[in-house]
């Protein structure tokens, strides 16, 4: 019998594959982030941009546009979102190219669009893309220290030590390496990867630094910071579900106890912190006004609470369930635009506290992650990670 989660779950599926039926026609030569105040998508696949800024082709999110695409091809076997996924891949080889300006969201950029691609339709030439992109994250990883260095010196500040939260997500690419080579290299760089983010930035609480910054000579920890989150000690809540969900990426392709024991604790700090109402904060910790918003991190934290369902005990995994499908319909009911004013799902979403330009937009990977969970009730999602 189904229940009432999965009858609501089925009814946001069909207004999912209404609103992306037209919002990919109307897009489909785009590789969009955010909506503008007509509620029409931008477009971030400028090559010259690559050069002098991270906003262009090798902007970090620019995977999921495709992501999107690849999961409706699954869920409806429309070979259109097929097409439309693979232009967005073929653009963004051209920053393999250019290399400057590539990151440690090459997982991000590339995992969603190449490897699903290689894994849904078998395409030879995603497959290279894809073990490229692995290669060139894994040669950001730092034996002193054993962290994967996040981002490229920004205007003279210098970010060798630098590792964030974030990349807990990118470390899929090398476990999706490692299974296809049979190379056991990037599995290995993952793990050490994963277990420095076990020791150094989350908290005895369950509670998640955002950055730590390492000597990246000798591997000690210096300092850590706020980063999007209100400030440094506090607890920035998309990076919570990058680390629940994260940990359990890690889980599932190692089997490692501690990864499960993390992404439980993360995710009871989550439950514990979440507001009644259901609307998720910028900040676990931020002040109660302005009660800014952040629809994105409710998004991730929820895909993280649905992976960790599956796999713990029913009797505690229902919990985890519940708290997931409470955030999800709250967006649904009260922060999701399903009409054709605006090209985007997910409404209130916010880049980081301290950046007010970002406050309340729209972004492609909220939709992404909305998207993916409500799959994940409905049991026709495509596992990317
Ligand atoms: N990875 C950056 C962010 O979550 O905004």
């Amino acid at each position: 019998m189904m229940s009432s989660y999965d009858i609501w779950a089925d009814q946001v599926r069909e207004k999912i594959r209404d609103k992306i039926s037209w919002v990919s026609e109307k897009n489909k030569d785009k590789i969009p982030y955010t909506t503008d105040k007509d509620g029409n998508y931008d477009d971030r696949s400028d090559l010259e941009k690559v050069w002098n800024m991270d906003d262009g082709l090798n902007w970090w999110t620019n995977g999921f546009w495709g992501g999107v695409m690849w999961l409706l091809y699954h869920d409806t076997g429309d070979d259109r979102y097929a097409g439309i996924a693979r232009t967005s891949e073929y653009k963004m080889e051209r920053c393999f190219d250019t290399y400057y300006g590539l990151h440690h969201d090459v997982g991000f950029m590339f995992q969603p669009t190449a490897v699903a691609d290689y894994r849904l339709t078998g395409n030879a030439r995603s497959r290279k893309t894809a073990l490229h992109a692995a290669s060139l994250l894994a040669g950001r990883f730092n034996p002193a220290g054993d962290f994967i260095r996040a981002w490229n010196d920004v205007e003279g500040q210098d970010t060798k030590g630098w590792a964030i939260i974030d990349c807990m997500f990118n470390i899929s690419l090398l476990y999706w390496a490692s299974e296809e080579t049979g190379d056991s290299r990037f599995r290995n760089i993952a793990m050490r990867h994963a277990d420095t983010v076990m020791e150094h930035f989350i908290r005895p609480d369950g509670s998640v630094k955002h950055i730590v910054e390492f000597d990246h000579e000798t591997g000690e920890e210096v300092r850590s910071y706020g980063g999007q989150g209100y400030k440094e000690g506090s607890s920035w809540t998309r990076g919570q579900g990058w680390a629940v969900y994260g940990f359990m990426i890690s889980y599932i392709h190692t089997g490692k106890q501690e990864y499960l024991d993390i992404a439980r604790k993360v995710a009871d700090y989550c439950v514990a912190s979440i507001p009644d109402n259901g609307i998720i904060p910028i900040d676990f910790r931020q002040p109660s006004e302005p009660a800014y918003e952040d629809s994105c991190g409710a998004c991730v934290i929820a895909g993280g609470l649905l992976e960790l369902a599956k796999t713990v005990p029913e009797s505690e995994g229902s919990n985890y369930r519940r708290m997931a499908v409470k955030i999800l319909k709250t967006i649904d009911e009260s922060r999701a635009d399903w009409s054709r004013n605006c090209d985007a799902i997910v409404q209130n979403c916010s880049g980081a506290y301290h950046d007010t330009l970002s406050h309340h937009i729209t972004m492609t990977y909220a939709d992404y992650f909305f998207i993916e969970a409500i799959y994940k009730i409905c049991g026709t999602d495509f596992f990317v990670w």
